[in-house]
C-alpha cells in the first residue's frame, strides 16, 4: 500500500470496423498469396474502414462512447484527450479536439501525439503525468489509426500488414498501489530513413508530382525495421525489470506491439516469457500502428487480474519505442 497516486486504467474499450480484408482478397490486388502472408507476418485478416465520411475520429468516437457507458462518465467530467495517431483526420487541427467536440466533451482540452506505433505509449505516459499530479482526475487515452488511408494497395511490401481500428483506456488517480508503474521511453530520429511517409508536410507539401510518385504512402524496409523492432522491444523491458526490482517472473501479462507475429515470438523468447502470457491477436486485426495495445488490453483484459504485473512494449515508426 502507499499513498502515491497512481494513474489506472479503470477501463478499456476498443472499436474495429466490419469491413474485412482478408489474404485471399489481398491475393486478387496483388503478387502475394495467403501462405506466405501467415507466415512471414501471422496475420489471417485486416479491418478496413469503409463507412463513406468517416475517419479516425469517428473510430474514437466509437470507442469512447463504449468506454463512457462501461465506466458510468458523463462526457462533461473528461479533463483530457490524448490521442497517438498518424492518420489524424486532418493535418490540422488534431483530432483529439475533433473527438472531444463529437463526444460533447467540453470541459476537456486535448491533443495528438505523432509517435506512429508508439503513439499509445507516449499518449499513456503522457496522460499518466496529469493524473499522478493530481492536477485532473479523468484522462482519456486512445489509440487509434485507419492505416488504409496512407497505404498503396498495389505495394505488397505494407499492404498485406496494415489494418484499422481504435482503443480507448480511462485514466484515473489511485492510492491502493494499482496504477502505472513506470515507464521507458526512446527514440531515434534516424531511423526515420526506414519507415516514413515522404510527402504531404512542409519538406514535400503535396503536388501533382508527389501523388504521381506515390509519395503519399507508408514506404517500409520491413528487414531493417525488424531487426530495430526486436531490438527495441526487448532491450528496455529488462531495464524497467530491473529498476522495478522485478525479474520475468513477476510478470503476469506481456501486452506486445502487434507488428508481426515473428517479431512477438522473438521478444518473448528473448525475455524467455511463455506465449501463454503474451497477448496475440494480429491475426484479426494486423498492425493497426496505435491501436494495436489498446485493441490487446480491451480484448485480453477480461483474463487480467488484480494485482497482475503487465507490461506493455511497442516499436514503431521514428524510431520511437518504449515499454510501460
Ligand atoms: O509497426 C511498425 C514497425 N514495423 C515493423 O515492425 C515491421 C517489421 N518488418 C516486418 O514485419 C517484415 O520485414 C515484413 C513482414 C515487412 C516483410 O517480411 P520479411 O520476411 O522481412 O520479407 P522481405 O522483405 O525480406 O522479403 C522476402 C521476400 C522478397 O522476395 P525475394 O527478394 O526473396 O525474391 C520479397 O519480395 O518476400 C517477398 N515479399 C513478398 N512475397 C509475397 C515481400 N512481400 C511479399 C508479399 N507476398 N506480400
Amino acid at each position: 500500500m502507499s499513498n502515491k497516486i497512481r494513474a489506472a486504467i479503470t477501463g478499456v474499450q476498443g472499436w474495429v470496423p466490419e469491413t474485412r480484408l482478408t489474404n485471399l482478397d489481398l491475393e486478387k490486388m496483388v503478387d502475394t498469396n495467403d501462405e506466405w502472408i501467415q507466415s512471414r507476418t501471422g496475420i489471417k485478416e485486416r479491418r478496413i474502414l469503409r463507412t463513406p465520411g468517416w475517419a479516425t475520429s469517428d473510430m474514437c468516437v466509437e470507442a469512447v462512447k463504449g468506454l463512457l457507458e462501461k465506466t458510468s462518465t458523463k462526457p462533461g467530467e473528461i479533463d483530457l484527450v490524448i490521442i497517438g495517431t498518424i492518420t489524424g483526420d486532418m493535418i490540422f487541427p488534431d483530432t483529439a479536439n475533433t473527438v472531444c467536440d463529437k463526444i460533447g466533451a467540453s470541459n476537456a482540452f486535448g491533443y495528438d501525439i505523432n509517435a506512429a506505433c508508439s503513439g499509445f505509449l507516449y499518449a499513456l505516459a503522457t496522460g499518466s503525468q496529469f493524473i499522478e499530479t493530481g492536477r485532473f482526475s479523468k484522462v482519456i487515452v486512445i489509440g487509434a489509426d485507419m492505416m488504409s488511408s496512407i497505404i498503396n494497395y498495389k505495394d505488397r511490401n505494407t499492404c498485406v500488414i496494415f489494418g484499422d481500428g481504435a482503443g480507448a483506456v480511462l485514466l484515473e488517480p489511485h492510492r491502493d498501489g494499482n496504477g502505472i508503474m513506470d515507464f521507458v521511453l526512446r527514440s531515434d530520429g534516424s531511423g526515420r530513413e526506414f519507415l516514413h511517409m515522404k510527402a504531404g508536410g512542409s519538406l514535400h507539401p503535396p503536388t501533382a508530382e508527389t501523388v504521381a510518385r506515390e509519395e503519399h504512402f507508408v514506404y517500409q524496409e520491413g528487414k531493417r525495421v525488424f531487426k530495430y523492432a526486436v531490438e527495441g522491444m526487448t532491450g528496455t523491458v529488462n531495464e524497467i525489470l530491473r529498476r522495478n526490482k522485478m525479474t520475468v517472473d513477476d510478470v503476469h501479462w506481456v501486452v506486445p506491439h502487434q507488428a508481426n507475429m515473428r517479431i512477438i515470438n522473438s521478444v518473448a523468447e528473448h525475455l524467455h516469457i511463455p506465449m501463454e502470457k503474451v497477448t496475440v491477436n494480429i491475426q484479426k486485426y494486423g498492425n493497426t500502428t496505435a491501436a494495436t495495445l489498446p485493441l490487446c488490453l480491451w480484448e485480453f483484459g477480461p483474463q487480467f487480474k488484480k494485482g497482475d504485473n503487465i507490461i506493455l512494449t511497442a516499436f514503431g515508426g521514428g524510431f520511437t519505442w518504449g515499454r510501460c
